[in-house]
């Protein structure tokens, strides 16, 4: 029995995830790179809030390059918040056990991230969780969210599905477990268009919405509060 929703037990999450994640490492830098652009025009503290934040990795490396950073993390399992605490034991961090869609927080931080954590949503609720992130930030705040997308039609999904399958071969999967992997999209996890998450988190009320980057199964996003 997992710990969380992602592929991985949380003990062993770190070892493992770029095993089925093509570019994970290239998120967080894509994060941190604009993270570190709105730092430099910040005056203050800086107030980060990761949503999904898993075993905290994201944080731990951009503690090293923003050390002033003051993090609140957030994830629905115990789990990997314990994992998060101990990596990054020593450091001044507020944690929550709280899923995105609970979020408590009004007007609180200048960026607000979630990476892979709203896949797992329809798109309703999905909705929801972005609207409480939106919540959370101060006006002007940026949010980043980098999420598993679907493809625009059957075709290309499968050409798609085809090409990532092959990577979890490459990377010590059985045929049969990449079958009954990619057997929970559309039903433990929804991916979505890049059309769709564009709209969707349009209408939660940011003012600006952007692609940040994208491959051909994952896609970052960035928006202005
Ligand atoms: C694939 S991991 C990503 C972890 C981390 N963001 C990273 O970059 O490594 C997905 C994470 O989303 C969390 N999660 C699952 N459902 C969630 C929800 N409703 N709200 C926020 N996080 C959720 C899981 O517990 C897990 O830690």
């Amino acid at each position: 029995m997992k710990d969380n929703t992602s592929s991985y037990n949380s003990s062993v999450y770190d070892a493992k995830i770029s095993n089925v994640l093509p570019y994970y490492a290239e998120f967080h830098s894509q994060v941190i790179d604009v993270a570190k652009m709105v730092f430099n025009e910040k005056e203050g503290s800086f107030k980060w809030l990761d949503t999904g934040c898993g075993t905290g990795t994201l944080a731990l490396r951009a503690l090293g390059e923003l050390p002033n950073t003051e993090f609140t993390l957030c994830d629905p399992s115990e789990g990997m918040l314990e994992i998060a605490k101990e990596k990054l034991r020593g450091r001044d961090i507020c944690f929550n056990i709280v899923p995105s869609h609970e979020l408590p927080y009004e007007n609180e931080f200048d960026i607000v991230t979630a990476i892979l954590s709203h896949h797992y949503y329809d798109l309703e609720t999905r909705e929801i969780a972005v609207k409480k992130c939106y919540r959370a930030l101060k006006e002007d705040g940026i949010f980043i969210t980098f999420e598993n997308i679907s493809m625009s039609t059957k075709e290309s999904e499968a050409m798609a599905l085809n090409r990532w399958g092959q990577y979890l071969l490459d990377h010590g999967w059985t045929p049969e477990e990449v079958k009954a992997h990619q057997a929970r999209r559309g039903v433990e996890m929804f991916p979505i268009t890049i059309e769709q998450h564009l709209e969707m988190i349009k209408n939660t009320g940011f003012k600006s919405v952007n692609i940040l980057w994208t491959s051909y199964m994952q896609a970052g996003f960035w928006a202005i509060k």
